[in-house]
């Protein structure tokens, strides 16, 4: 009986009855084991190996569960005859590359949550380890609780009246809009230019072209299109609140192609000169579908989202989320329900309000000589116009100082306009100064 070339690793991860099953397995494979083949006994091949005679019998079990090898009574264990043979393994495994330098990342999406709300936040999710889970699969649109809240906070923060029944949680904004799609007619979807890249690759993996809407500018037409997925409140990532009448022009124009309109509510809670200009579903909830999110006042992390969509398209949105289980996590739901009710989102809300508005015009103040501010300040970032080459230069001077600062031309698409979109939002004061510092540096070369 042949000694099989195999070798045991007792410092790999792997458990060793683990290692030898794959090695046979891989023999197989390569045709050097064929059907039929007999292999030493267990005894024999522990003894080989140098491990327990159980360490060889686990192995061989697992083979024949899988049906690579057989055995019959009293003769030993064979490869099966079904087992494939000649059969190329699999590429190995090649190992992942080495990560570069974590760099601190000032981007448009992470919010400032200041570590004096931790007990808060820890207070949530030990109630969340109290309760006791629904059994099976929940409601779909999400915990009614939390609806009910949701429906609250959009009345108050929002001028949004509407019942809890029509407030679906989802797993954030990008799923708000997946769920939307599949209920609208064939055609293409309008989408800000430069806009919402995650919008953007939701439309198209739904297999819908995406039409440019020159972003800040009024929309007058939207024949053709299906829906206009929108950022009026603070328009992602260019900065401009849309005007009262581009509003209604908006509505007339999605209403004349019979269009629906999304409205990407992303950070509206955090204007520091005036009060938050009231949503648009609010002006025409027939025609607006309207997504909120939790990544700016609680954490991108939490991945929830709530979506009121016009009462026509909500209940075959619940029937899909039925029967496919889409749905948010408990979890995070019931601990967002907890983070509202104790008034810890307002508190975060307050908090991270003040700081932006202490960080956004140091921003301003560090990039003005050398780029046009896009929009108002607002939010928990700012977007500075100027040529394409300054702002790599501008980007790699900061990548060099551990920052990774995004360029407003990855937003753009036939807008063409670039220039650096700094967020401010995800960092600390000092890390702020030194990003900021290194951006000046490579502006001025
Ligand atoms: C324009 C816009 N909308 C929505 C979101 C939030 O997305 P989500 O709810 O999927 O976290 C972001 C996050 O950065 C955003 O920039």
């Amino acid at each position: 009986m042949p000694t099989l070339p195999l070798r045991v690793d007792r410092a790999a991860s792997d458990p060793l009855p683990a290692q030898i099953a794959a090695q046979i397995r891989g023999l197989v494979m390569a045709g050097t084991l064929r059907r039929a083949d007999r292999l030493p006994s267990s005894r024999a091949l522990a003894g080989d190996l140098g491990v327990s005679r159980s360490v060889a019998e686990q192995a061989y079990e697992q083979l024949l569960a899988e049906g690579w090898l057989h055995t019959r009574r009293g003769a030993g264990t064979y490869v099966a005859p079904t087992a494939l043979a000649g059969v190329s393994p699999p590429p190995a495994v090649r190992p992942a590359p080495s990560p570069g330098p974590t760099l601190v990342r000032l981007d448009t999406g992470t919010p400032w949550i200041d570590p004096v709300h931790r007990a808060g936040w820890r207070r949530a999710w030990r109630e969340v380890s109290a309760a006791a889970p629904p059994r099976g699969y929940d409601d779909p649109r999400g915990l009614p609780e939390l609806r009910r809240a949701l429906a609250d906070r959009l009345a108050r923060t929002r001028g949004l009246d509407v019942d809890p029944d029509e407030v679906l949680v989802t797993a954030g904004t990008a799923d708000g809009l997946r769920n939307l799609l599949p209920e609208l007619p064939q055609g293409p979807v309008a989408v800000e230019d430069p806009g919402y890249r995650a919008a953007v690759e939701t439309v198209r993996l739904a297999g819908r072209r995406v039409v440019d809407l020159r972003a800040g500018e009024p929309v007058t037409d939207l024949r053709g299109c299906v829906a206009a997925y929108v950022t009026p409140a603070h328009q992602h990532p260019l900065g401009m609140v849309m005007s009262a009448a581009d509003r209604l022009g908006l509505l007339a124009a999605a209403a004349a192609a019979g269009a629906v309109v999304v409205e990407d509510d992303f950070d509206s809670e955090f204007r520091y000169d005036v009060a938050p200009v009231p949503a648009l579903a609010s002006l025409d909830r027939g025609r607006v579908a309207y997504l909120g999110t939790a990544a700016k006042i609680v954490s991108p992390t939490l991945r929830l989202g709530w979506l009121v969509a016009p009462a026509s398209l909500t209940a075959a949105i619940t029937h899909r989320r039925r029967v496919t289980h889409a749905g948010a996590a408990w979890p995070s739901q019931r601990a967002l329900l907890t983070l509202l009710r104790d008034g810890w989102v307002d508190k975060v809300v307050r908090t991270a309000r003040r700081v932006y508005a202490e960080r956004a015009p140091r921003v301003a103040a560090a990039l003005a000589p050398y780029a046009e501010l896009a929009g108002p300040l607002a939010g928990m970032y700012s977007t500075w116009l100027l040529p394409h080459a300054d702002a790599v230069r501008a980007r790699d001077s900061a990548r060099l100082a551990g920052f990774e600062i995004n360029l407003l031309r990855d937003y753009s698409r036939s807008s063409g306009l670039t220039g650096l979109v700094v967020g401010f939002g995800g960092v600390t004061d000092d890390e702020l100064d030194r990003a900021l510092d290194a951006l000046t540096r490579g502006l001025g070369q």
